[in-house]
């Protein structure tokens, strides 16, 4: 395999088939300049030394002490091959693990050995997002970007702003009022992130972040960037890279901004024109009920891609009722906390294309999953639960077996929303809570209190 390749390997196409639009790799984009629609990264395989086989990449463990070989989404290079080597950023990202769970499984009722977390909290800002930042900050390398921002409840923008502060690039981060994980701002704030609290929720944030950035020309790192997707893709691979090379049957994720789900079905759209798979897996993308509009979209409305041509009215409806409504979406797993997802259309492509479902769960679900998950063994935040919590509903409705294998993507690390983990033991909000007990300082009293 070569390890150098030129940008013409790759450009830029507006996935409105009406348009097509394409672009250079060259140019910073985030909505097609043409329709205003979303971009891929499109590749010519032809131009790529793309492995015949993916049991090739495991000769790169072997050389683990090249920095692209040692990274998660970098050793899948010919994957995602838009850039030059030396353009390329890495922290040592995607070090994470496909985790057998039984006890996880038992929960949900699945066939010992059949259920896996893919956890992705162990990255180095601790969360998926790692993932993703790699990739467009190699972009950013590449187009010369100064500086950039990014709209978040958090985990965006602490990992933003580790790649920035690795890069040398300023970097800004919107947030809404009242609705960041504040351990997770306190690392952008280390890193030396400008911080504007906007008055308003995240999909606020996410419009104003893309004017500011058209007008001031910032390079912009929220998942409508797609280079960011492509990063994100990597996480497929592990699973797969984990499971010896087989792709499990089902994936389940959490639904917020859309940008997992779309990035994982062109990850296995991919594979598959590539002949490197020979199926692609089911997708179940899971929703909380307090910020359901992907949920209410497909399962209500109908709403389908369609070869593209996606019924922009239905969408247009649904926002101008959220509007009237003066509706704000409300659940603990702030990640997911978003009415108005950017990658909406390409989720729908991926739904179409790996026969995928959509369910929402309520918080006391999430909290009640996440709370097996951490005795399990994994420190989760509530979005990364929501998928156990969504798997338990499927397997009570049957439309999973309890012998498929079964990867959920626990987005991210459970110190993230700490203050939810505390709560409910120490409020007894949920069946597993466990809260500590009070006791006088008297070593008689005490010891009758153990158990
Ligand atoms: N899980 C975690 C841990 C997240 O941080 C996010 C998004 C999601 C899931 C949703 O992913 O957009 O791919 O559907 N977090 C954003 C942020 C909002 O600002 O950190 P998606």
């Amino acid at each position: 395999m070569s390890t150098s390749k030129q940008t013409d390997a790759a450009y830029q196409k507006c996935i409105n088939p009406d348009c097509g639009a394409e672009f250079d790799c060259g140019q910073s984009l985030f909505k097609c300049p043409a329709c205003g629609e979303l971009l891929d990264a499109v590749y010519n395989w032809d131009k790529i030394e793309v492995p015949d086989k993916l049991t090739d990449f495991a000769k790169r463990w072997a050389t683990r002490n090249n920095r692209l070989d040692f990274s998660g989404v970098w050793r899948f290079r010919e994957l995602l091959n838009f850039c030059e080597d030396k353009y390329k950023v890495t922290i040592g990202e995607g070090q994470t693990i496909l985790q057998q769970n039984d006890g996880v499984a038992e929960y949900v009722d699945v066939k010992p050995g059949r259920l896996y977390l893919q956890y992705e909290g162990l990255n180095p800002s601790g969360s998926f997002k790692d993932n993703g930042m790699t990739a467009a900050f190699s972009h950013a390398m590449m187009v010369g970007a100064k500086s950039c921002a990014c709209a978040s409840t958090g985990n965006t923008s602490a990992s933003m702003t580790l790649y920035a502060h690795n890069c040398g690039l300023k970097s800004t981060v919107f947030i809404g009022s009242g609705r960041i994980a504040f351990g997770k701002l306190s690392q952008a704030m280390d890193y030396g992130a400008q911080t504007i609290q906007i008055l308003g929720d995240f999909d606020d944030c996410m419009r104003q972040v893309q004017d500011v950035c058209l007008q001031l020309g910032l390079y912009l790192l929220n998942s409508l960037n797609p280079f960011r997707l492509e990063g994100q893709k990597a996480i497929m691979y592990r699973i797969i890279e984990q499971l010896r090379w087989e792709v499990p049957d089902w994936i389940i994720v959490p639904g917020g901004n859309l940008g997992n789900s779309s990035a994982f079905g062109k990850a296995f759209y991919e594979l598959k024109q590539l002949g490197l798979i020979e199926q692609v897996p089911r997708m179940a993308i899971i929703n909380a009920t307090g910020a359901k509009t992907l949920t209410d979209l497909v399962n209500n409305k109908k709403l389908l891609w369609n070869n593209g041509s996606v019924e922009q009215k239905i969408i247009d409806d649904y926002y101008a009722d959220l509007t009237a409504r003066n509706f704000s979406p409300h659940t603990c797993a702030s990640a997911i906390e978003i009415s108005r997802p950017v990658n909406l259309k390409k989720c729908l492509r991926t739904i179409a294309l790996c026969n995928g479902i959509v369910r929402a769960v309520t918080d006391e679900e999430i909290c009640d999953a996440k709370a097996i998950i951490g005795k399990y063994g994994l420190g989760c935040e509530p979005a990364s639960a929501a998928t156990i919590a969504g798997l338990k509903h499927l397997r009570a409705e049957g439309v999973i077996a309890a012998d498929e294998r079964i990867a959920c993507v626990l987005t991210g690390h459970l110190l993230k929303d700490p203050n939810v983990t505390v709560n409910y033991h120490k409020e007894k909000q949920g069946q597993f809570s466990n809260p500590p007990i009070e006791a006088p300082n008297k070593l008689d009293e005490i010891i009758k209190l153990i158990k």
